[in-house]
C-alpha cells in the first residue's frame, strides 16, 4: 500500500487522545471511524471533537462549511469488526495496559484488511510486544500523539523490531499530510523520545510531592511565567493516572528511581485524577486553576528542569533511540509548549552549569537517574 491509497482511518478508543487524533484526521480531509466499547464513550468522544472543531470555527481557523464537512466524515460506532473491516490505517488509543493493547491488536488483526497498517498511540510501551499479538508485525508501528492531540504537532513514528520501512513511511507521510510534525524513532525503547526525556522531571516532581515541600503551587509558581503550564498543572491536565502509569512503567523497565510515591497513589485512590475529574493537585471545577506567582519557591529553577532533560536526551542519543540531536530538539519543541529543544538550550546555557544542577539534584535525592552521563559531562553536542 502507498500513502495515497489510505482513504479511511479507524480510531480505536474515543477518550482524550482518541478524539483529538480523530479530529486531526478529520481536519486533514480523511473519513474517520471513531470506535469505543460503549456508546456513552463514543458519544463523549464525538462531543470532544465537536467542541474542538466548534472552537476552530468560532475563532475563524476553519470556515463553517469546513466544520460541517469534517463532521460529515465522522462515523461513530461500537462494533470493532465493523469499524476496522475496510479501514486502511487503524490507530489504537485504549488505556495503557499491555495485555489490553495486545488483545485489542489481536482482534483488529482478525478483522482488518490485509493491507491495513496498525498503529499504537501507546505513551511508553514496547511496539514490538504489541505487534507480536498480530500476524502482521511488519504492519504495526508506534504512533504517539501529545495532549491536546488536535493542537500539539508532534507525532512520534516508532519502529518496532519488525515494522517495515513501508509502514513507517505511510505513518510518517500521513502525519505530515494532516499538518503534524512527524519524527521517526529508530529504536523501540521505553517512552520513545519525548516521554523518555521528560520522565526524570516526572521523577523529580514525584520526589517533591513525597517530601511535601514545596507544594505543587509553590513549585509551579516558579515556572509558570516560562512555560504554558506549571509542571504539576500539566500532570493534572494530562491525568495523574496517566503520569503514574508512566512512572510505574519506567520503574519496572528502567529504574526503581521512578517508583511513584504514596501521595500520588493516594490521589488516584481518591479518584482525584486532575482536570478530567475536576480535582487533582488543583481544583479544576471552575476551569484552569489560578496559580499565585508570589508563592514561587526559590529551591528550584528552570535550569534544574533543563539539566534533567539534556542529560536524558544525551542517553537517547547514546542509545540510538534517535541519532540526530536536531530531530530530538524538533520532537521536544513540537510535543509540548517549549520554544527550544534541550540541546539548543544546553548550547546557550552552557553544559557546566547544567551539570552543577544535576549534581545538586543528586545530592538532594540520591537518584542514580539524575547523575550526569559522559556525553553530558563532555558537553560537545551541537545543533
Ligand atoms: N481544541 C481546540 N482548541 C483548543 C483546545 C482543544 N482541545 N484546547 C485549547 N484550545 C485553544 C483555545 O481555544 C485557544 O485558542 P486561541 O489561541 O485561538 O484563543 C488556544 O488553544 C489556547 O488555549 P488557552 O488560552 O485555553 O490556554 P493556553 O494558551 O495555555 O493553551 C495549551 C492551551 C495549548 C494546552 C497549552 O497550555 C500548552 O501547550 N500546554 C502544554 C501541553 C503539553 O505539554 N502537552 C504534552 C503533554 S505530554 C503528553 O501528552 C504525552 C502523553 O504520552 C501523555
Amino acid at each position: 500500500m502507498k500513502t495515497e491509497d489510505v482513504k479511511k482511518i479507524a480510531m480505536i478508543g474515543a477518550g482524550d487522545m482518541g478524539h483529538g487524533i480523530a479530529a486531526s484526521f478529520l481536519l486533514g480531509g480523511y473519513t474517520v471511524i471513531l470506535r469505543d466499547i460503549k456508546q456513552e464513550f463514543v458519544d463523549r468522544g464525538v462531543n470532544g471533537i465537536k467542541m474542538s472543531l466548534g472552537k476552530f470555527r468560532d475563532k475563524e481557523k476553519i470556515t463553517p462549511a469546513a466544520h460541517d464537512d469534517c463532521l460529515s466524515r465522522l462515523i461513530p460506532m461500537v462494533d470493532l469488526q465493523e469499524a476496522v473491516k475496510d479501514a486502511d490505517f487503524i490507530i489504537e488509543a485504549v488505556p495503557e495496559i499491555l495485555d489490553l493493547k495486545r488483545s485489542v491488536f489481536a482482534e483488529i488483526d482478525k478483522y482488518a484488511p490485509a493491507h491495513a497498517v496498525l498503529a499504537s498511540n501507546t505513551s511508553n510501551m514496547s511496539i514490538t510486544d504489541i505487534a507480536a499479538a498480530t500476524g502482521r508485525p511488519d504492519k504495526v508501528i508506534g504512533y504517539h500523539f501529545f495532549n491536546p492531540a488536535v493542537l500539539m504537532k508532534l507525532v512520534e513514528v516508532i519502529k518496532g523490531a519488525e515494522s517495515s520501512d513501508e509502514s513507517i513511511q505511510i505513518g510518517y507521510d500521513l502525519a505530515a499530510k494532516v499538518g503534524k510534525v512527524p519524527v521517526i524513532v529508530k529504536k523501540d525503547s521505553p517512552g520513545f523520545v519525548y516521554n523518555r526525556i521528560n520522565q526524570p522531571t516526572g521523577a523529580l516532581l514525584n520526589k517533591v510531592l513525597e517530601a511535601g515541600s514545596p507544594t505543587p503551587e509553590e513549585f509551579d509558581a516558579a515556572f509558570k511565567a516560562m512555560m504554558p503550564m506549571g509542571p504539576f498543572e500539566l500532570i493534572d491536565y494530562v491525568g495523574i493516572d496517566i503520569a503514574c502509569h508512566g512512572l510505574e512503567y519506567f520503574a519496572e523497565v528502567m529504574s526503581a528511581d521512578y517508583t511513584p510515591c504514596d501521595a500520588m497513589r493516594a490521589l488516584i485512590d481518591a479518584g482525584n485524577l486532575g482536570k478530567k475529574t475536576g480535582r487533582g493537585f488543583y481544583d479544576w471545577s471552575q476551569g484552569r486553576p489560578e496559580i499565585d506567582l508570589s508563592k514561587a519557591t526559590s529551591e528550584y529553577d528552570l535550569n534544574h528542569m533543563v539539566a534533567l532533560q539534556v542529560n536524558e536526551a544525551c542517553k537517547v542519543l547514546d542509545e540510538g533511540v534517535c541519532d540526530d540531536p536536531a530531530e530530538i530538539d524538533l520532537a521536544m519543541t513540537n510535543g509540548g509548549g517549549s520554544p527550544f529543544g534541550p540541546f539548543a538550550l544546553a548550547q546557550s546555557i552552557g553544559y557546566p552549569l547544567l551539570v552543577e544542577k544535576l549534581e545538586d539534584l543528586y545530592q538532594k535525592f540520591r537518584l542514580e537517574i539524575f547523575k550526569p552521563v559522559k556525553t553530558m559531562l563532555d558537553g560537545n553536542i551541537k545543533v
